[in-house]
Formats: structure tokens, C-alpha cells, sequence
């Protein structure tokens, strides 16, 4: 039997347009370089973000109109970096609340609920290691009205029926009354956006091209990684950033645990990832599809990007 990521990687190499999933690109090393990624200046995303979760906790905390107690459930929170200023705001303003991070690395939620109770000692902190929907499932059960947060973008990362299919299994699983905050890059000039994804310190590139170095460990496979290289490309029309690995010679390249050898012409390209761009019209548009009702955009000081407060009906 094949794993996941063997059954991923045959599929995406031997498609006609070939590709990878961009979950595999967050293994222990992948994940580090993106933190390189996100302390980069031109990687606008993490400060604009973090800027409009510290400043506009009140903000935030007044559009909710929730009952107290009620639950935080933040959906993939890693290092919950993004969230500690609203959490702080909430504790010392003495607000009545449950904070639920869920994500899939237990390691992450050990170390984040360590740092929280050291870090805000007043936190009622309840974290939970799995699948999303089998822990959202339990949210419609909760006496408790509940904000969700999916934020950093994450849903740029899905194509258009795939965000819609996810923000209607979100509401599914959402009480009436409950709120969704979900980040969103906003499309802007496309310079800014270049910079951000096609680094001139090539920490982008390496960040893609440790896939391959991840494939030739787990799957025992023999990339050359030198005979790769990165391109990304961004259409301001449809707001969608593309990145590819690009091969630079007519190659072959065998994969031992897939029993499989893939031939790359000479620039051919593997699809790694797609960072879709919103405007504040398509945003409303994408909440109306998938049943919602939006309260408020609360942008950032550059309007670079969005964290968008939804309401379930
Ligand atoms: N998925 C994140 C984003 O869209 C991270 C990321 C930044 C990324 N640059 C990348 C993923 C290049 C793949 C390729 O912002």
C-alpha cells in the first residue's frame, strides 16, 4: 500500500500538465524556510495581517454582538502568532471566552499552548489536534456562539470550487449567529505582489525546491536539484499568482518507492501553488455563494489585505 503523499506526488508527475500539492511543501525544513519566507520585507502578508489583528482588536470584539461565554476557534493556528494581540485584548479587558486553536502538528499545539499560559495566564485555552471538520463537527453542538478564524490567507490557496466547497462545509458546521473571520490578499499592484513571491534572495525558490529534496529522501527518488529552478507568475486580470519548479534539461528521474521513472523535457514545469488575489466585490460575491452574510472588511493601513467578518444566518 502506498502512502498519501507517494499516491500525491504519482498523480501530480504523471499528469500531462504535471504538479505537486502545496501541502507537502511544509515539511520540518519547509516550514522553516518559510518562516524566512514570512520575515522577508517583500512578503507583505504576515505584517499587514498582524497589523489589522493588534489594532483593531476592539474593532473586532465590538462587531461580534456575542453573548459571553463564547468560543475562539481559530483553524490551523500553528504558533498563534496572529492571534496574540486579540487574545490579550480579550483577557485584560476581562471578556468571557474559550479559545480553541486546532491543527493537525501536535507539536505546534504543545508548544503554543505552553507559551500562552506563560505568556496570558487568564487564558481558558482548550486545544485540539486533528482534522478540522471532525472538531467543527462538535461546534455545532456548543451551547456557546462561536467566532471561527481562518486567516493568513490560507484560502488563496484553493481554486474557486474548492474555497466554495470549503466555506460551505464551514457552514454546515456553524450555528446561526456564529462568525467567520477570513483572511484574504487583496489584489493590488502587481510589482508588490512580484516581489513578494519571486524573491531576489531566492529563499522562494528554495523553499520549493526542498519538495524535490523532501521526494528524493521519503520516496527515495534522485533529483538533481541543480537542474531545477523556480518561476512564479501573477495575472492582475484574475488576481491568481502561479509558481512553478522549472526543469532546465530533458531529464529522467527515478522514484524507487513508486517503482516509476518521469521524464521532464527541457523547460518543462511542475505546478506547485496557487495564491489567488481578491477584490472587496469578489469577496462579498464568494460570501453570498456560500450563504453568508458579510459584516465588515477591517483592512489594514496600506489596504494590502482583508480579514473579513462573516455571519451565519
Ligand atoms: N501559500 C502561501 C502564500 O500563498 C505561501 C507561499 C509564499 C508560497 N510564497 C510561495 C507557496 C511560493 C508556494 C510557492 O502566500
Amino acid at each position: 500500500m502506498m502512502n498519501s503523499f507517494a499516491e500525491d506526488v504519482h498523480a501530480g508527475l504523471s499528469s500531462d500538465n504535471k504538479y505537486l500539492p502545496s501541502k507537502y511543501l511544509y515539511d520540518a525544513n519547509g516550514s522553516r524556510i518559510f518562516q524566512e519566507i514570512m520575515n522577508m520585507p517583500e512578503y507583505y502578508l504576515t505584517d499587514a495581517e498582524f497589523e489589522i489583528l493588534s489594532m483593531q482588536t476592539k474593532q473586532i470584539h465590538n462587531s461580534l454582538h456575542f453573548s459571553e461565554p463564547f468560543n475562539i476557534i481559530e483553524l490551523g493556528a500553528g504558533d498563534g502568532f496572529k492571534t496574540f494581540k486579540l487574545l490579550e485584548y480579550l483577557v485584560h479587558n476581562k471578556v468571557d471566552f474559550n479559545y480553541v486553536p486546532i491543527d493537525i502538528s501536535k507539536g505546534a499545539m504543545d508548544l503554543l499552548s505552553k507559551t500562552l499560559k506563560k505568556r496570558l495566564p487568564g487564558l481558558k485555552i482548550k486545544p485540539k489536534v486533528g482534522d478540522y471538520f471532525e472538531i467543527l463537527k462538535v461546534n455545532k453542538e456548543s451551547q456557546y456562539p462561536s467566532l471561527l478564524l481562518f486567516l493568513g490567507s490560507n484560502i488563496g490557496n484553493y481554486s474557486k470550487e474548492k474555497a466554495i466547497s470549503l466555506l460551505e462545509l464551514f457552514h454546515r458546521n456553524m450555528k446561526s449567529g456564529d462568525k467567520l473571520l477570513i483572511g484574504f490578499d487583496l489584489k493590488k499592484n502587481p510589482i508588490t505582489i512580484h516581489k513578494a513571491y519571486f524573491d531576489s534572495y531566492g529563499i522562494t525558490k528554495r523553499f520549493n525546491l526542498n519538495l524535490l529534496i523532501r521526494i528524493n529522501r521519503e520516496l527515495e527518488a534522485d533529483f538533481k536539484i541543480d537542474d531545477y529552478d523556480f518561476y512564479c507568475h501573477y495575472n492582475p486580470i484574475t488576481g491568481q499568482l502561479k509558481s512553478y519548479i522549472v526543469s532546465l534539461r530533458a531529464q529522467t528521474v527515478n522514484i524507487k518507492a513508486l517503482n516509476s521513472a518521469f521524464h521532464f523535457g527541457y523547460n518543462e514545469l511542475i505546478w506547485t501553488e496557487l495564491s489567488k488575489k481578491y477584490d472587496l466585490y469578489e469577496i462579498d460575491q464568494l460570501a453570498k455563494e456560500t450563504g453568508f452574510e458579510l459584516n465588515t472588511n477591517l483592512l489594514d493601513c496600506k489596504h494590502l489585505f482583508s480579514d473579513s467578518l462573516w455571519e451565519k444566518k
